[in-house]
Order: C-alpha cells, then sequence, then structure tokens
C-alpha cells in the first residue's frame, strides 16, 4: 500500500503576526525577562537604558506586528554558532541561548560594511531580530546578536545617537582591555563612547545587543571608526 500523501503545509504562504510566532515572540520573552530583571548595578543610567529598551519592547509586543521574515543569509563565522549556543546552554544566560537556538535558521546574517575587512571576513558577523531591518518590526528600538570567532579584535568605534547595551550570552570577551566579561554581564556604551571588542582565546563570543536611538539614528546607524592609537 502506498501511503497517502499527508495534507499540504497549511502555514505556507500566510503572514503571521508576533503572537501567532512562538520562536520569535518567546525570544523577545527572553530579551524583556534581561531588560526587566537583570542587574543595572545600582548605575541610574543603566537603569535608565534598561527602561528604555523594555518599555519600547512592551509596546511591540503589545502592537503584535506582523512579521517580516527576511531570506536568511549565512556567513563564515556561523559555523561557530553551534558551539555558541551549547555554551550559552550550559551558562547563566541558558534562556536566551535555547530560545536563539529555535530561530537560527531564519536569521539574516550580515557585516554591516560594504566592504567588509579581510581579517574579520571569518571573524564575525551580526543579524537584527527587531528594528527598522528585523523581523519584527520596529523604529525606536533594536534588538539583535553579534557573533565572533575566537581570538577576534574588532576595531575600535563609535554610534551616533545610538545608546548601545551587550549582554554576554556565551563566551568571554573585554571591551577596551578593561575587564573580562562573563554571561550575563551588561555593557553599556553611550553615544559616541567608543569601544573595542576582543575576544577569548579558545571559544567563540555570542553577545545579544539593543540600540536605542531616534528611528532615523537606527534606520540607517553611522558607525565611526578610529584609527589605533599608538601606544606609550
Ligand atoms: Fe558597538
Amino acid at each position: 500500500m502506498t501511503p497517502s500523501k499527508g495534507p499540504s503545509d497549511p502555514l505556507v504562504g500566510l503572514t503571521a503576526a508576533l503572537a501567532d510566532s512562538p520562536d520569535w515572540f518567546y525570544l523577545l520573552r527572553e530579551f524583556e525577562a534581561l531588560y526587566r530583571f537583570g542587574s543595572a548595578g545600582g548605575s541610574p543610567k543603566i537603569r535608565s537604558h534598561r527602561r528604555a529598551v523594555r518599555e519600547a519592547l512592551s509596546k511591540v509586543i503589545a502592537a503584535n506586528p506582523e512579521i517580516v521574515d527576511r531570506p536568511p543569509e549565512r556567513l563564515p563565522v556561523v559555523a561557530h554558532l553551534p558551539r555558541a549556543l551549547d555554551l550559552g546552554e550550559r551558562a547563566a544566560m541558558q534562556g536566551m541561548a535555547r530560545a536563539l537556538r529555535e530561530v537560527q535558521h531564519r536569521l539574516a546574517w550580515e557585516y554591516g560594511y560594504d566592504k567588509v575587512p579581510k581579517s574579520l571576513v571569518r571573524k564575525f558577523a551580526y543579524c537584527d531580530i527587531l528594528g527598522p531591518n528585523g523581523a519584527v518590526p520596529c523604529d525606536n528600538l533594536t534588538l539583535g546578536f553579534v557573533l565572533f570567532a575566537p581570538r577576534t579584535t574588532y576595531p575600535q568605534h563609535s554610534h551616533k545617537g545610538i545608546e548601545e547595551s551587550y549582554i554576554s550570552i556565551s563566551g568571554a570577551w573585554s571591551e577596551n582591555n578593561a575587564a573580562v566579561y562573563a554571561p550575563g554581564s551588561l555593557i553599556l556604551n553611550g553615544s559616541g563612547d567608543e569601544h573595542r571588542i576582543t575576544t577569548g582565546d579558545t571559544d567563540p563570543c555570542l553577545l545579544a545587543y539593543a540600540w536605542v536611538g531616534a528611528p532615523e539614528a537606527l534606520r540607517a546607524p553611522s558607525m565611526k571608526f578610529t584609527p589605533p592609537r599608538k601606544s606609550g
């Protein structure tokens, strides 16, 4: 007996609202929990950034927008993602790592450069989840992930008109040689603050990011690179 062909996927060709897209919805819930219950470390500036992120995010969730799935894009560094998620699932940010695993095949990774420096081709990529270019549309908040290979230095830069926070999901990294951050750490870079990222020797590093700014700043974020200062 030939098995009868099952019904075709009833969802093909249908658009879906956020509330009907559990994978994206639960990922945003993880962001909301991080920015609601994570520590501000006693810093008013960090507290107000966290508030701005979760207020914007709550509005998006309440508005229940249509999901705009972009065509998935894979870049060389994504070969490190399974390891990053595996480590993430064993550490403090396991909820986020698990939620990200569920959407990993729908992510549109990019470089954000017209011409990516050769030294970074295999070393990094980022993907927006929510924002002007994310699957979940929003004009005053961008959320996403950036992935770095081991032994990567991302050059010194700053963002104009954008307040940026990183939350470590897996791996270890330093900003401006100031400290070593572990999963669960939150780092805030104000508009124009210069920062350079260096990752650990043996494992990839996965960070979640939130950008808060005016719609025009988030739509076409300008990133200013600073030539390295001569030491000594
Ligand atoms: Fe940055």
